[in-house]
This record gives structure tokens, C-alpha cells and sequence, in this order.
């Protein structure tokens, strides 16, 4: 998704934008652009494709300026190109934005003074900036009475030549955050390009305005009312976005895991008392009693991680009903929730778009909302009703892994919270708790015993243009993420399936085109999860099957991961998944980290 920078400081500008485009790349992106000004002129750059193409020209074409805005684009109006990469210039502004003006062909037709050099809505939105930017009008005032006109999402920055003291920044829909350093200020659109340079931030809020100056910011909304400035610290430090000898983010976030998850339950799981406490929900102990429907919504891997969490609070909390949906489909249904229902909403990046409107929407139903987020002060962490952070640290690459783990591990602490304000006693809910206490160890075992072993399956299967994955009732959401983690950075065309479904269509797919990736548990399904193979092997499948047990399993590779989980088990041999997802994209040669039409975080619709 698109990354916005800029700063206004006592030194050349450049040097920030690079760096913060840099840790913007996570974000997915096809071109990139920065411009700095003067009150003689600017200095604008545009590339298509990585950031380092962009630096090479700032090499070529030096600017001591020291005000300037940069971004990253993911196209959505017209293709990746120099010409439709931001920054967009009208008159004296140039403008980079992150969102979609939904309007902006009813503005285009009307701005008739303007050559149009782009297809994209920001080159409009730009002009129509401009167009109130008589002589004697202020920067924010022609900002805010463009945006008065604008219907849709925006994250902007905006810098004019007439007057290259201040950057302009407002935001609906599309995060943006300010960085206040001792003599100067930094935009992002998210704290991993602050890092380093200031811990305290604003945080932008939607309809807000701000007017940044090397010796301040004053923020006003859309009506130019003044509004008080809010300063947080970011706590994120430099190692969290670094990839710490790993070749790659993807395999640093896979490996881990153990830590992040022991942050995740920290403080939160006690084992001797065999008790969950999650602060921040802002429910009652009534409030969590009288539960009587959740609802979980996700897009993607939240999504799956949402679908493996309503069976462990189906097991833990008697009686409860739990549905799952994808927030883009919800957020459009005539749904109908019961009485007494709270919403888990559940996203890594916590900017997701669809995520986030489906939030609103519930909201606006009068249901009570908890985040389950990762990204500390994002938009949906702020709108919630209530909510846990998984403190599972920056997730940089695109493909989630240690996001998907935290997230299940976090609603089936949620679960055992109800559970017990229910009533349960410990008996009841004790194999949850001394499962999710031993899964961060049982998680490093995973990885340190088959790592290698993973690596050598992947190469021989890296060939294959297509794979079904499939499992067994908490194994069919491990299945559907297992697809989507190898299909969404190796190419690979990856279904996941229930295993019970294959007899009802899929099985008619099995061909040498094909492997298949079976999950077993070694429990109360495990000979019905037998015949699913055999239905696969009769047709000349070529399975591997990832399992922890140690009977007998006709596949052509038998992946046995030794873990003495049970309930717990689904999420470890998960594990083994993105292991294979990342050494099979190694093997093929394709950016692990940055997929290609992929975005971290989709804040478009
Ligand atoms: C997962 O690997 C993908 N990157 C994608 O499906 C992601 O999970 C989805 O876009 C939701 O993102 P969120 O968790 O930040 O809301």
C-alpha cells in the first residue's frame, strides 16, 4: 500500500525522505517520487518501480532544500509509471496522497485550467488544491477547501514553492502520522519510518489538518477550528525493523515466533493460578458473563486466524455461538447479530479498509466491539470499543506468520477469560492454559528440529504450478492459511480445503500438476483424516503429509512433527507451513518479502 514521508528541518530534506521510503518499501509498492522546494523552484523525482532507482537519481540531481514530501505508490488509478508516480504538481503545490478520491472524474471535469499530465485521481486532487490557491490564500485554507469537495479517502502531504516553511498534511481513512523532533518535524504513514529519528508522534485522526513547521505543528479540522495536539511515544525500536542477520523479514518473523509469542502472553497467562487476564477490553466481569454470541471479523490471514479461534472458544466457552466473516463480505449483508454479541475484530496492520468500514459498521449497530490488533495506535486499535494488542512487534514482510500465531493464541485467551467469568473452573479450562504456556517452546522446537528438513521437501516440490491443502476441523483454517501463505509469494496455485469437501468437487482437480499438502492430528479424527488420503492417493496424488503422529501414513513425504500438544497442536504444525511457503519461494527465486500486486496494508477497498 502506499507510503507517505516528508520533513521540515535544519537540514537537507533528501537524506530523511530516502530513508523513510526505504522502511516504507514492507509496504508494497510499483514506483516512487519525492520532491523538495525552495522559494525558487523544487526539485521533483519520480521512478517506477523500487525505491533504489529513485535514490539513484537524487545522486544525479542534488537538493540542499529542507522541506520535502516523498511516497511509495500501489497503483489503483492508472498503471505503475513515472508519470502517474506521486509527487503530482499544480501551480506551486505538489502532492502526494494515499487513498482514492471516489469523485475525482466528476472534479477533473470541472478543473478546466489544469493540463492533465496522469490518469490518476491524485493529479486531480492536486489541481483542485490549486484552483483556491489565489495569491493571498494560505496553504491550509485552499487545502481544506479542496477537501471539502473531495468524497472519499485521503492521507495527503502537500508542499508549495510560494511558500516552502511548512508541509500541509490531513487525513480521512488513510493513517498518517507526525514525528516531533527537537528542531524539526517528520511525516510518515507509519512509525517504522520514524524510528530513529523522534519517539514522539501525533497520530492524525480522520478529518484533521495539520500544519507543520520546523518549530511545530498546529492541527485544526475541516472547518479551521484549532485542534490540541496529542503526543504519543513510539515504542518500537530500531532491531524490531531491522532484519537482524536473517536473509529475509519473512523467515526472521517465522523464527521469532517463540519470542514474540512469550510478548504476547505475557502477563496475560497464569499457569499456576490457571487464570487469563487481558486488560483492555473494558468489559465487566458481567459484561463478559453475559456474553452470549461473538462474531469475528478478518481479512486474509486475520480472517483464518479468526476461523481457528471460534473452535477453541466453541470448546472453552459452553453454550457460546460464534460466527466468522470476511470483513468485505459482511460489511455488505444484510446481517442480523443476537442480542448480548461482541465483536472480535482481528488485523495485523489495524488499517485494513474493509476491516475497518466493517468495524464502523458494527459500531454503528450498537454492537460492542475488541480489537484484536498488532499495530500499536493504528486506526482500528483507536475505534474499538475495547481490545489486546498481540505485541508481536513489526510485521515487515508482506506475507503474515507471526501476526496469524499471536492473533489465535490471543482469542483463545479471550475465550478462557469468558470461559472463566462464566464460571468455568480450572479443571475446565486448564489443558488450554498449560498448552498455551508450553506453545512457545514446542514452536522453537518445530523450528530448530525441521527447519532443514522443511527446506529439502520445499525444493522438491518448488516445480509444481498447483497444490490443494487440507484438513480436518481445526486443521481446515491451518489449511486455508497454509494455501494462502505459499500462494501469495511463490505464485503457486494454492486452495485450501476441508478435508471432508475433497469427495464434494476438489478431488476432481488431482492430477501430476499437483501436490497436496494433508494435515493430520493425531486425535479422534485422525482415521477419517485417513481416508481423505487414501481418496487422494487412489487418484495419484502426490502427498505430503504434516502430522504429529507416529502411526502409520501412506503419502510419498511424511512431515511427523514431534509435539506432545493436542489442542494447541493445529497452530505448531502451522509452523511447518510457512516454513515450507518461504523455502519453496527461495527455491523458485521470487522477492520472499515483497510479492509481487501485493500490499502490506490493503487501505484501499
Ligand atoms: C496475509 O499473509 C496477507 N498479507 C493478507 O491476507 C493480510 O492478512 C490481510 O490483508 C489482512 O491484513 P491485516 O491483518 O493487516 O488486517
Amino acid at each position: 500500500m502506499c507510503g507517505i514521508v516528508g520533513c521540515i528541518g535544519n537540514k537537507e530534506a533528501m537524506s530523511y525522505l530516502i530513508s523513510g521510503l526505504h522502511r516504507l518499501e514492507y509496504r508494497g509498492y510499483d514506483s516512487a517520487g519525492v520532491v523538495t522546494v525552495n522559494d525558487k523552484g523544487a526539485t521533483l523525482l519520480r521512478a517506477k518501480g523500487k525505491v533504489a532507482e529513485l535514490e539513484y537519481l537524487t545522486s544525479k540531481n542534488i537538493s540542499k532544500d529542507i522541506v520535502g514530501i516523498g511516497h511509495t505508490r500501489w497503483a489503483t488509478h492508472g498503471e505503475p509509471s513515472e508519470l502517474n508516480a506521486h509527487p503530482h504538481k499544480a501551480g506551486d503545490i505538489y502532492l502526494v496522497h494515499n487513498g482514492i478520491i471516489e469523485n475525482y472524474k466528476e472534479l477533473r471535469s470541472e478543473l478546466k485550467k489544469h493540463k492533465f499530465s496522469s490518469q490518476t485521481d491524485t493529479e486531480v486532487l492536486a489541481a483542485l488544491i490549486d484552483s483556491f490557491y489565489s495569491d493571498d490564500t494560505e496553504l491550509v485554507d485552499a487545502v481544506t477547501q479542496a477537501l471539502q469537495l473531495t468524497v472519499g479517502t485521503y492521507g495527503i502531504a502537500v508542499v508549495s514553492v510560494r511558500n516552502p516553511e511548512e508541509i500541509v498534511v490531513a487525513r480521512a481513512g488513510s493513517p498518517l502520522i507526525i514525528g516531533i523532533g527537537s528542531d524539526e518535524t517528520y511525516i510518515a504513514s507509519d512509525a517504522s519510518a520514524l524510528i530513529g529519528y523522534t519517539t514522539q508522534a501525533i497520530y492524525l485522526n480522520d478529518g484533521e489538518i495539520a500544519i507543520c513547521r520546523r518549530d511545530g505543528v498546529k492541527l485544526r479540522n475541516l472547518a479551521a477550528q484549532p485542534i490540541s495536539a496529542r503526543v504519543e511515544t513510539i515504542e518500537i525500536d530500531m532491531q524490531a525493523i531491522q532484519k537482524q542477520g536473517y536473509d529475509h523479514f519473512l523467515l526472521k518473523e517465522i523464527c521469532e515466533q517463540p519470542q514474540t509469542l512469550r510478548s504476547t502472553l505475557s502477563g496475560r497467562v497464569n499457569v499456576e493460578d490457571c487464570l487469563v487476564k487481558l486488560g483492555g477490553l473494558n468489559l465487566t466481569t458481567e459484561e463478559l458473563k453475559n456474553i452470549e454470541h461473538v462474531t469475528i471479523i478478518g481479512c486474509g490471514t486475520a480472517y483464518y486466524a479468526g476461523l481457528l479461534g471460534s473452535y477453541y472458544l466453541e470448546q472453552l466457552v459452553d453454550g457460546l455461538t460464534v460466527d466468522v466473516a470476511m470483513a468485505s463480505e459482511l460489511r455488505y449483508r444484510s446481517f442480523h447479530l443476537p442480542k448480548n454479541t461482541v465483536a472480535l475484530v482481528i488485523s495485523q496492520s489495524g488499517e485494513t479498509a474493509d476491516t475497518l468500514a466493517c468495524l464502523r459498521e458494527l459500531k454503528q449497530r450498537g454492537v460492542k466491539t475488541l480489537g484484536i490488533i498488532n499495530a500499536v495506535g493504528s486506526t482500528i486499535a483507536r475505534e474499538v470499543d475495547g481490545g489486546v494488542y498481540v505485541h508481536a512487534g513489526p510485521e515487515i514482510s508482506v506475507a503474515s506468520t507471526k501476526a496469524f500465531t499471536s492473533q489465535a493464541v490471543t482469542i483463545t485467551m479471550f475465550g478462557v477469560q469468558v470461559a472463566q467469568a462464566k464460571g468455568a473452573r480450572a479443571k475446565d479450562v486448564s489443558k488450554f492454559i498449560e498448552e498455551l504456556d508450553r506453545l512457545p517452546s514446542e514452536i522453537e522446537s518445530v523450528i530448530t528440529k525441521y527447519k532443514e528438513r522443511v527446506a529439502a521437501i520445499a525444493k522438491r516440490y518448488a516445480h509444481y504450478e498447483h497444490a490443494i491443502f487440507f484438513g480436518r476441523d481445526t486443521l481446515y483454517p491451518v489449511a486455508l492459511e497454509g494455501a494462502l501463505k505459499l500462494k501469495e509469494i511463490s505464485y503457486i496455485q494454492a486452495e485450501g480445503f476441508a478435508a471432508g469437501e475433497l469427495k464434494h468437487g476438489p478431488i476432481a482437480l488431482v492430477d501430476n500438476a499437483f501436490f497436496e499438502v494433508a494435515l493430520i492430528l493425531d486425535n479422534w479424527l485422525f482415521d477419517k483424516s485417513l481416508s481423505a488420503l487414501a481418496e487422494v492417493n487412489a487418484r495419484g496424488g502426490h502427498i505430503i503429509a504434516i502430522t504429529n503422529s507416529k502411526k502409520e501414513i501412506d503419502a510419498e513425504e511424511v512431515l511427523f512433527i514431534d509435539t506432545e500438544l493436542d489442542l494447541l497442536a493445529p497452530i505448531v504444525l502451522n509452523i511447518a507451513q510457512q516454513l515450507f511457503a518461504y523455502y519453496v519461494t527461495l527455491a523458485k527465486g521470487y522477492d520472499v518479502d515483497q510479492p509481487r500486486n501485493l500490499a502490506k496494508s490493503v487501505t484501499v477497498e
